[in-house]
């Protein structure tokens, strides 16, 4: 009996540090929402809303394609600068890192993308984009917004960071993988984690939401030329009909998916354009099409790209034309899947529920578009949170629509949120 007691003892004892030390992050749950409340309440002052607004409305009207973003990068920096805030640049053309906190490692890092897409506004209103043609329609005019918020809310309190906070404003989000040239010039060396928010407009204002594990697909592009021989509409049999060719490789492409894939396994592939032709009795020498294929494994990733390609080329060859498929791979990185860290996301999602409620915070379901947020997921702990901007009063159009509209009641929301996520981290 006194053996056992002694062995249950000599067990406790020896599973005591390692339940302990456990790594939890964060602070306590009552000083965890008094920081958050303090957070938001400051961010939701009148004069430092009216700031972000401030901010944001000048980005917006100044929308910036991807690797162009001087005009934006310049106001960060100047922003910066009336701060009193240190930061490096360029960094991959116009990015920016910055630090707050007392310069001692470990970083924590938080990020927000810059670039505008290539559209044309069709919001009428007081802040409507003055470049033609361009616009903010993903919200990344909002995203660098709060992450200078979060600047001025992290600069206000640095004497309670323990450690040492990045800001990452990352050029060329759209398409141009500008994460992968950030990390790529060392913006997250000695980070030990990372945070970002994009904004919904498929969630209602206040609300916040992601889940663990994959959350974004991987992505890549092909473009394809279908090369035959022309000749006159009426004599098919002298020719070597490339729209026949390209419409037949075009919808073997749906077996992959649909033949091929594990009905349980989330792949996609899309065709986007098809261009050949411009007669009606005449059959062209050249068809070109192009589309994206996405997938939530690196494995899907790379199956889908051999078989568009064999698939592409079979069908070609069955109609006597020859192909050719580019992945874009020297000028169009492809992205890879977007993973939540489980630690981080159970930690951002801690610190969101402190903020907004817990009702206000839910699990998301894995999208198929993708982001370049993805390679740092692959380098580091990594936690992506959507931030909703619905409003029913204001309406928006979809992420990319030229009617996308934002409620800026989210910037405050963001703002706090962010630095909650900074300030926190390093409590344990
Ligand atoms: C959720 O968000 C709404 C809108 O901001 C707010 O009115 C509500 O109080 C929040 N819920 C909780 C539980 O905090
Ligand atoms: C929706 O927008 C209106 C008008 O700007 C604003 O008054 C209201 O607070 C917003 N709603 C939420 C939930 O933020
Ligand atoms: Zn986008
Ligand atoms: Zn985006």
């Amino acid at each position: 009996m006194e053996s056992l007691l002694r062995f249950i003892v000599f067990l406790w004892m020896l599973l005591l540090p390692i339940c302990t030390n456990q790594k939890t992050w964060g602070l306590a749950e009552t000083e965890l929402r008094q920081l958050c409340g303090e957070l938001l309440e400051s961010a939701r002052e009148p004069e430092f809303h009216d700031w972000l607004k401030r901010v944001r409305r000048r980005i917006h009207e100044y929308p910036e394609l991807a690797f162009e973003e001087m005009q934006t990068s310049k106001l960060i920096r100047s922003e910066l600068d009336s701060l009193e805030i240190q930061y490096i640049w360029p960094v991959a053309k116009t990015g920016i890192v910055a630090s707050i906190g007392s310069g001692t490692h470990p970083f924590f890092a938080l990020r927000a993308d810059m670039d505008a897409l290539p559209i044309q506004e069709m919001v009428e209103w007081e802040h409507k984009s003055k470049n033609n043609g361009k616009m903010h329609a993903c919200g990344h005019d909002a995203h660098v917004t709060m992450l200078l918020g979060a600047a001025k809310l992290l600069q206000e309190r640095q004497s309670d960071l323990k450690r040492t906070v990045k800001l990452v404003f990352q050029p060329a989000e759209e398409g141009k993988g500008g994460a992968y040239h950030m990390l790529k010039e060392g913006a997250l060396d000695d980070s030990q984690a990372i945070f970002a928010l994009h904004v919904s407009p498929n969630m209602p204002t206040g609300t916040v939401g992601s889940r663990p594990g994959p959350i974004l697909a991987g992505s890549g592009r092909f473009l394809v030329t279908i090369k035959g021989k022309g000749g006159h509409a009426a004599s098919p049999q002298f020719t070597k009909d490339p729209i026949v060719a390209a419409s037949l490789a075009i919808l073997s492409l749906q077996q992959i998916i649909s033949r091929e894939t594990d009905p349980l396994e989330a792949r996609v592939v899309t065709v986007g354009f098809i261009e050949g032709g411009q007669a009606v009795n005449v059959i062209p020498e050249v068809v070109r099409f192009g589309g994206t294929f996405r997938s939530l494994t690196s494995e899907g990733q790379s199956y889908l790209q051999q078989r568009i390609k064999e698939v592409i080329e079979m069908q070609t060859a069955v109609h006597g034309c020859s192909a050719s498929v580019d992945f874009m791979e020297n000028t169009m990185r492809q992205y890879p899947v977007t993973i939540n860290d489980k630690a981080m996301y159970q930690y951002a999602n801690r610190v969101g529920e402190a903020l907004l409620g817990k009702p206000n915070v839910s699990i998301l379901p894995v999208i198929m578009g993708a982001e370049d947020f993805s390679f740092y997921s692959q380098k580091i702990a990594s936690s992506f949170f959507f931030i909703g901007t619905y409003n029913e009063t204001l309406k928006s159009g979809g992420l990319h629509s030229p009617y996308f509209f934002l409620d800026e009641e989210i910037l405050p929301i963001g703002a706090a949120f962010h630095a909650a996520v900074a300030m926190s981290y390093f409590d344990t």
